[in-house]
């Protein structure tokens, strides 16, 4: 069997459909169902239901699928984590979220720098989706973001969980309010969430915290980034949720309120392909780790 086997029923099944399925591999149709044909000859199991429109899988077809499409994401990441290794020269290439900029990154980047001044640092803003795609294309090589995912060529450790914060303008009614506020304070507002593509984001995340909660705020604006949250509270448009480090960012006419309810909180995780145990990533993941030895931050280590 060779590779292009595994590629062709990918596009077969994905597209339940031979035309559309030669159409997107760039071939004709007949020499593809004589492959698909050959696969299931090779195999002696019937991996498309016979006469089936649109096509359906077997149930072998269905578990062909989905270890197919695991070991063409393994020979990809073989390849990218191959291509670093034989390079002389080290690089490793971070993706983060906008709001991990407030937070330890910088500290952490600098700190890495100073230790392993060899290799070069580039370092990609994208959203934790994005880091997803950029992770398997070998566009980065780390992925600092907050979304929890089920992608098994992906390895995401989880490095802390951040407390959520409530942005108001300090002419709000709420800012008058004793101690921190709860979600259920919160339902008449009018809250801004971001990002508003790609999803899920950060977005859905304090929807989720909200829905857990039981609170349905008055009015959900989505605005495109984190930035225009922040601008549009300050013009008194609304409040947003944001992870408490953001308030380093000292923007004139927001102030923040703790949120206390036990589930509000964001975590920080720190994205790898699955098999690379490349000494960058160790030796990156070290750094957190001291960052917050020196900080006092609370983690559960993890190795690579
Ligand atoms: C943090 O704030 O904990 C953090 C931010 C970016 C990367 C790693 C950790």
């Amino acid at each position: 069997m060779e590779l292009r086997h595994l590629r062709y029923f990918i596009a077969v099944a994905e597209e339940r459909n031979y035309t559309r399925a030669a159409e997107r591999l760039h071939m004709a149709q007949p020499p593809l169902s004589r492959q698909i044909q050959q696969l299931e000859e090779m195999l002696d199991v019937a991996l498309i239901e016979k006469g089936s429109r649109p096509l359906r899988l077997t149930e072998a077809g269905e578990f062909f699928l989905a270890h197919a499409r695991t070991v063409l994401d393994q020979v990809r990441d073989l390849k990218a984590m191959t291509q670093r290794v034989g390079k002389l020269e080290r690089k490793l290439s971070i993706g983060f979220v906008a709001s991990t900029l407030y937070g330890e990154l910088p500290d952490i980047v600098r700190r890495y720098s100073e230790r392993f001044p060899e290799v070069e640092v580039t370092l990609h803003e994208m959203m934790t989706v994005e880091q997803m795609q950029a992770l398997k294309d070998g566009r980065i090589d780390v992925g600092f973001g907050r979304l929890k995912s089920e992608d098994p060529s992906i390895r995401r450790i989880l490095l802390r969980n951040e407390r959520m914060v409530v942005a108001l303008s300090p002419h709000h009614r709420l800012v008058e309010r004793q101690g921190g506020l709860r979600l259920r304070d919160l339902v008449h507002e009018k809250l801004l969430v971001y990002p508003k593509s790609p999803r899920p984001s950060f977005a859905d995340q304090v929807l989720a915290v909200l829905g857990e909660a039981n609170v349905t705020p008055g009015l959900v604006t989505e605005v495109r980034e984190l930035q225009i949250a922040m601008g549009l509270v300050a013009a008194g448009q609304g409040i947003t949720i944001v992870p408490e480090s953001v308030q380093a960012m000292h923007h004139r006419n927001v102030v923040y309120r703790p949120l206390e309810d036990k589930h509000a909180f964001s975590p920080i995780l720190f994205g790898v392909r699955h098999m690379d145990r490349s000494p960058e990533l160790g030796n990156l993941l070290a750094a957190v780790y001291s960052i917050y030895d020196d900080l006092g931050i609370a983690y559960t280590p993890e190795t690579l």
